[in-house]
């Protein structure tokens, strides 16, 4: 896909939103008695800026893209307000905040009565990209339908653990010079939920200084749930339309004159990244996006990231393992989520982390020998695991019985997709392979794996790399 196709495809209604009956009236209700603004909703569309500067060093920014920047922000603004009244709206919204981040201190709540609003906004988002980037090709994978099983990965702390804690792992690993700006890039925004946790991550380390993530992704439903969940959780973004508008967009970050954001970039990792200057990026963050790449594919980009990634600019990749998947048990995982104590004290007893079904599946993931056993995961009792199971404790016992099935829901698509996914996957761990290559036809070490990775639940895997030019 290039900047500029003609956008070929018809909307089409979301699955998510014809399955999940919206909560509108109830909100509706409750607005009235503390009415909230009429909402907007509306982004303005980037202006394509194609003058070229007579030299680098006499940048001239044109005034329509300060124009827009300042506009967005000042819509990008109101759409936070009105996010944050709707939250109002909702009963006991801060106790639920409340209970889940006692739960999951390290992930993101979102409440499944604001899912129907926040699939309008989606779809209005998506409208005006078409207008921004005219051209995207709805893709034949990373469709609607699959960006909306992404964003369903939002309402289970268990799926969303893993990249919280691979974005802290990148985060802490980030060697930051002077005061000079944190420049992230993040290969495959998704829906959203990993974009919204590394920005929350490099707040934590940025100390003061500005911090830009330059997402890429190559599906236009990614780009437009992305814009939709910044704007859910207060981040602002600026959307790349051309390449002039990036070069001007760095001079503005050079220049100290533009606010941390996430810039949203729309095409393939390799088209994106060469348009990015040498030594650019301090590190490249991908959980579950590169993951996709084939291993060719993934050389051209590891030889893109050593060249647009400074000296000791880092590269995290994370990805499923595909000699596992999950069918859980339901009677079992109901059981732990009606008496999460006393299971767990059984299954502790008994020394269980994962039970697994006692016949395999067959290997479809052409990175290991056809003969490969595939393990099936029956009952889980492991930390990650924990989170979904106690959340959905405190669900039943608040009776909060939506919810309950939402997030249910949102553990069976996990589980889908760990199944479905398992046989395209470029497991992260054989990222050894390719760059032992890249380092022997270099005579160097261009990449050095990083220590210390975080050890996540036994289906998904992560790996890193410190680049030294
Ligand atoms: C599984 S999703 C990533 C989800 C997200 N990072 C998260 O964990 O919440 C993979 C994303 O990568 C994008 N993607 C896959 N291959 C790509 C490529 N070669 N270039 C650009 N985007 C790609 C897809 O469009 C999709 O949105």
């Amino acid at each position: 896909m290039t900047e500029g196709n003609p956008y070929d495809r018809k909307e089409s209604i979301s699955p998510l939103a014809s399955e999940c009956p919206p909560p509108r009236r109830e909100l509706q209700e409750s607005a009235k008695e503390t009415p909230i603004e009429e909402p907007q909703s509306t982004i303005s569309v980037p202006p394509i800026i194609n003058q070229k500067p007579k030299n680098e060093d006499s940048y001239q920014i044109a005034p329509e893209l300060r124009e827009y920047i300042t506009r967005t922000k000042q819509e990008q603004t109101l759409e936070q307000e009105r996010f944050n009244n709707l939250r109002k709206e909702i009963p006991d919204f801060e106790r639920l905040e409340s209970e889940f981040y006692q739960i999951s201190p390290n992930t993101l709540f979102f409440d499944t009565k604001l899912q129907d609003e926040i699939l309008e906004v989606i779809k209005k988002r998506f409208e005006t990209l078409k207008q921004i980037i005219p051209g995207a090709k709805t893709l034949d994978f990373w469709n609607e339908t699959e960006i909306d099983r992404m964003f369903g990965k939002g309402f289970n702390p268990t799926s969303l653990v893993t990249s919280a804690e691979s974005a802290e792992w990148f985060s802490a690993k980030l060697e930051l010079d002077g005061d000079e700006p944190l420049m992230v890039a993040e290969l495959g925004c998704g829906a959203g939920w990993s974009t919204t946790m590394l920005f929350r991550n490099l707040e934590k380390i940025a100390d003061g200084r500005k911090q830009y993530i330059n997402s890429i992704d190559m599906s236009p439903h990614a780009i437009a749930t992305t814009q939709t969940l910044l704007e859910y959780y207060g981040i602002s973004y600026i959307i790349i339309a051309n390449n002039e508008q990036r070069k001007q967009i760095s001079r503005l970050i050079q220049t100290g004159e533009l606010d941390s954001c996430v810039l949203l970039n729309l095409g393939n990792f390799d088209e994106i990244l060469e348009k990015y200057p040498e030594d650019y990026f301090h590190g490249i963050y991908s959980t579950h996006g590169s993951a996709y790449l084939s291993e060719k594919e993934y050389e051209k980009v590891l030889s893109l990231i050593s060249k647009k990634g400074k000296n000791d600019a880092i590269f995290v990749a994370d990805s499923l393992n595909p000699l596992y998947t999950n069918r859980l048990s339901t009677p079992i995982l109901l059981l732990q989520m009606l008496f999460p104590k006393v299971s767990k004290k059984i299954l502790n007893a008994l020394d269980v982390k994962y039970i697994f079904a006692r016949k395999g599946l067959n290997n479809t993931s052409k990175y290991f020998p056809q003969n490969s056993e595939v393990k099936v995961i029956r009952i889980f009792n492991e930390e990650r695991a924990d989170l979904i199971i106690n959340w959905a404790n405190y669900l039943i016992r608040t009776l909060r019985i939506k919810r309950l099935l939402e997030t249910k829901k949102s553990l069976s698509v996990t589980m889908d997709v760990v199944e479905r996914y398992r046989s395209d996957v470029f497991p992260s761990t054989q990222l050894n392979r390719v760059v032992k290559n890249i380092n022997m036809n270099a005579n160097k070490t261009v990449f050095e794996e990083l220590t210390n990775k975080p050890d996540f639940t036994i289906f998904l895997e992560t790996i890193g790399f410190r680049v030294n030019k």
